[in-house]
């Protein structure tokens, strides 16, 4: 389909047809640079730029969802339909299309959503004049998770126990085969937030408190989705949510965030430095505010901190219908032709709209023409889609091949999952109950998750807020699946009621209570207490009751508060450990695996403390209980063996430090101990926490088996934002007195 433009130049005759048109009509010489794939990204970015109308270049500025294209167009379900593919596709010129949550093909299966993206791209390249193809995003935030049949691994809060980088790498090029092979080209993935309050509906979405930790894990999850190349087109990865999204004030998701600069330099935002510095291609921006202004509309979050100060440079883009909530819920803005250009203004490159392209492109448009968006702005947004287009390949592999979806994602990496839910698994208490003897006679399962599908697999998994109770499940071992495997010999009896396991506990070798949440996502997942129910304390006092040997799993979203069951023979934080999670927990049950697993959150003792990390600062008040006091701390976790640390030294020169110490394996088995490196500050220019993670070991030892080990770090990630209560400046490395601290060790070193 021509544009009116080219239509009445064809009469010109043959001689135009090889030179291609700018859109004014002006001739260009030779072929499309932007076409040839030889040519440097920037002189196609350039090329094409020139080459594209207003209206064409705001069409690469919106995601629209893929339910306004098929079924009803309006997110029920079908086939596309053609009238809506060209309302959306040609005559908006949409260039991104999503599934929210859940959206996918009638017939999900790996094939029908590679033949659907497919379709919509040729749907898209076939009436578009300039021929640039679409970028389709999703969720895969625990593997291909929309699709039944994918393999879904650990959510986050478990990989973050692993402390184990080359595993996210692993995980994250999982990811991208699968999401690749179904045309999809960007995952809205990994969550950079960090956990800071239980209350949260999307705690279990995060590596865990820590920046440090949780920035090394999603640099190494963006590594592996972003490098892997094969015949498809390259996937881009998402830094999200940015940023201070994960301590709203009140606990609940989207409520407003008050962060003063310290906090949101020194501990919000290096987790995503991490993974700009890991080169990841895209950023979504924090649906919620910052010190009463949303992050959507705010110049210094998204121009001073995001691109001046953190130097990103990919693309921005909005989450979900952000800056229409401009209006109707922060309502900072009067209408939304006005929000689209506060937002746009502020430095949001493409909007997930993500109904509406008309609307949207209509009027940003009319705010390019009165002059409250520049066509610089406009261009500059642009020019950072199309790179991502150019630098994905898409252009030149804009399609996928189907007869190899279904191969490329049903049952693919199950043996990696399964040890990424064992690596994940931390032993929190064991009073020698465990591991559970291979030769049990009689083993008794309980507990409201010990066979349930739908809540240990968690939200985000077939719909957002988990699989839908009028869908098949996704292939998946429960912890009653994994334990009958784990003992074919032993009677393993399920006890679907307290009363059952009570009855059921007598001559029992052990008896396994499974705890868990519903499953769920955002706002719906928040919680105004987040311990266990006083049925599920009820339920573990009763079996307790019976003197058997009680082994807690908790397949929690977060760590709850867990009362009474705490005081069970043995605890197991299994968090939500996907489809081989119940075959990893009874590996972890029956020792075929040594936990290894470390808490990446503290864990806290009282309804009392939602907001607990071990990076509080210090107080004036010397009670316990004011004073950091949790069940079980960050770095928590026990093995089936013994380690020790010793003989820690530290060396440093003008940029970096180093620490050496051994670890030793001083028990009766092989076992993996992480080995976290602090530092402290005796005295400081402003309040610093005790100790800050700045490294770590996680070492592979033998029994009787010790080894030397180094940790280096950046004196950089020792900096502070220095100035008085109103501190905003740049960060600074204190000089100083500092000590590195490894386990109950210290060795001092000094900043010059
Ligand atoms: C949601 C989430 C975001 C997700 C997006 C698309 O509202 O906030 O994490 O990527 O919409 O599903």
């Amino acid at each position: 389909m021509f544009s009116r433009k080219r239509a009445g130049l064809g009469v010109l005759g043959v001689a135009v047809l090889f030179a291609s048109l700018t859109p004014a009509g002006g001739l260009a010489a030779g072929k499309e640079i932007y076409v040839d794939a030889r040519a440097s990204t920037e002189r196609r970015v350039e090329d094409l730029l020139r080459r594209m109308t207003l209206e064409e270049k705001i069409g690469q500025m919106v995601q629209i969802r893929v339910g306004k294209l098929h079924g009803d167009c309006n997110n029920a379900n079908g086939p596309l339909v053609e009238s809506c593919l060209k309302a959306v596709l040609s005559d908006a010129h949409t260039g991104s299309i999503l599934s929210g949550g859940g959206d996918a093909p009638v017939d999900n299966t790996p094939r029908a959503w590679a033949e659907m993206n497919n379709a919509i791209q040729r749907y898209a390249l076939e009436h578009n004049r300039l021929k640039i193809p679409i970028i389709y995003g999703a969720d895969g935030v625990h593997g291909h998770n929309n699709v039944i049949s994918a393999t879904m691994f650990p959510h986050q809060i478990g990989l973050g126990a692993t402390w184990n980088p080359a595993l996210q790498e692993q995980i994250g090029v999982s990811a991208s085969k699968a999401l690749r092979a179904t045309g999809v080209f960007w995952n809205f993935a990994p969550v950079s937030d960090i956990a800071r309050d239980t209350r949260w509906g999307r705690y279990y979405e995060t590596y865990g408190e820590d920046p440090f930790l949780a920035g090394q894990l999603a640099a190494a999850n963006v590594r592996g989705q972003q490098s892997h190349v094969d015949d498809t087109a390259q996937l881009t990865a998402t830094a999200k949510h940015f940023a201070g999204y994960s301590a709203p004030e009140n606990g609940h998701d989207r409520s407003p965030a008050q962060i003063p600069i310290r906090q949101l330099q020194d501990v919000v935002l290096p987790s995503f430095q991490a993974q700009f510095d890991a080169g990841v291609r895209t950023v979504m921006i924090n649906s919620g505010s910052i010190n009463g202004v949303p992050v959507h509309a705010s110049k210094y979050m998204l121009q001073k901190q995001l691109r001046e100060r953190m130097g990103f440079k990919g693309v921005a883009v909005s989450d979900w219908q952000d800056m229409k909530y401009l209006v109707d819920r922060h309502k900072v803005a009067p209408d939304y032709k006005t929000a689209i250009a506060m937002s746009v203004n502020a430095g949001v490159d493409m909007a997930m709209e993500p109904s509406n392209a008309a609307e949207f492109t209509s009027l940003l448009l009319a705010n390019v023409r009165d002059g409250s968006v520049s066509r610089g702005r406009i261009d500059q947004a642009v020019r950072r889609v199309l790179k991502l287009k150019f630098d994905l390949g898409l252009f030149e592999k804009p399609y996928v091949d189907p007869a190899k979806a279904d191969g490329a994602v049903v049952g693919a990496d199950r043996a990696l999952a399964r040890q990424a839910a064992a690596e994940g698994t931390v032993l929190l208490k064991n009073d020698g109950v465990l591991p559970l003897p291979t030769s049990a006679k009689k083993i008794v399962v309980t507990g409201e998750t010990a066979d349930d599908v739908r809540r240990q697999l968690g939200g985000w998994t077939v719909e957002w807020q988990g699989v839908p109770d009028d869908s098949p499940l996704p292939p998946t071992a429960t912890v009653l699946t994994g334990v009958r495997e784990a003992v074919p010999g032993a009677s393993v009896v399920h006890a679907a009621s307290p009363a059952a396991a009570v009855a059921e506990a007598a001559g029992a070798d052990a008896v396994v209570v499974v705890l868990g949440e519903k499953p769920g996502a955002e706002g719906p997942a928040d919680t105004e207490n987040p311990a266990l129910t006083a049925e599920q304390q009820a339920w573990v006092d009763a079996v307790q009751a019976t003197g058997r040997p009680v082994v807690v799993v908790l397949l929690t979203a977060r760590p709850q508060v867990l009362g009474g069951a705490a005081d069970a023979n043995a605890l197991l934080a299994g968090w939500l450990p996907g489809s081989e999670g119940g075959r990893a927990i009874a590996d972890v049950l029956f020792g075929a695996v040594n936990p290894s697993g470390r808490l990446p959150v503290s864990w806290p003792r009282t309804l009392g403390d939602p907001t607990l990390t071990y990076d509080q600062l210090p107080g004036a008040n010397t009670s316990a209980s004011a004073k950091y006091d949790p069940l079980y701390p960050f770095g928590h976790g026990l093995s089936y063996t013994s380690f020790t640390t010793s003989g820690t030294s530290v060396s440093v020169d003008r940029s970096t430090g180093v620490v050496k110490f051994t670890v030793a394996n001083t028990g009766g088995r092989a076992g993996t101990v992480v080995v976290p490196v602090h530092v402290r500050q005796p005295a400081s220019p402003v309040l610093t926490p005790d100790q800050r993670l700045v490294g770590w070991a996680r070492v592979e030892l033998a029994a009787g088996q010790s080894k030397q080990v180094e940790v280096s770090f950046k004196l950089a990630q020792l900096a502070l934002t220095v100035g008085d209560v109103d501190g905003d400046g740049r960060r600074e490395v204190a000089r100083g007195a500092y000590e590195a601290v490894v386990g109950a060790e210290k060795a001092a070193f000094t900043v010059r």
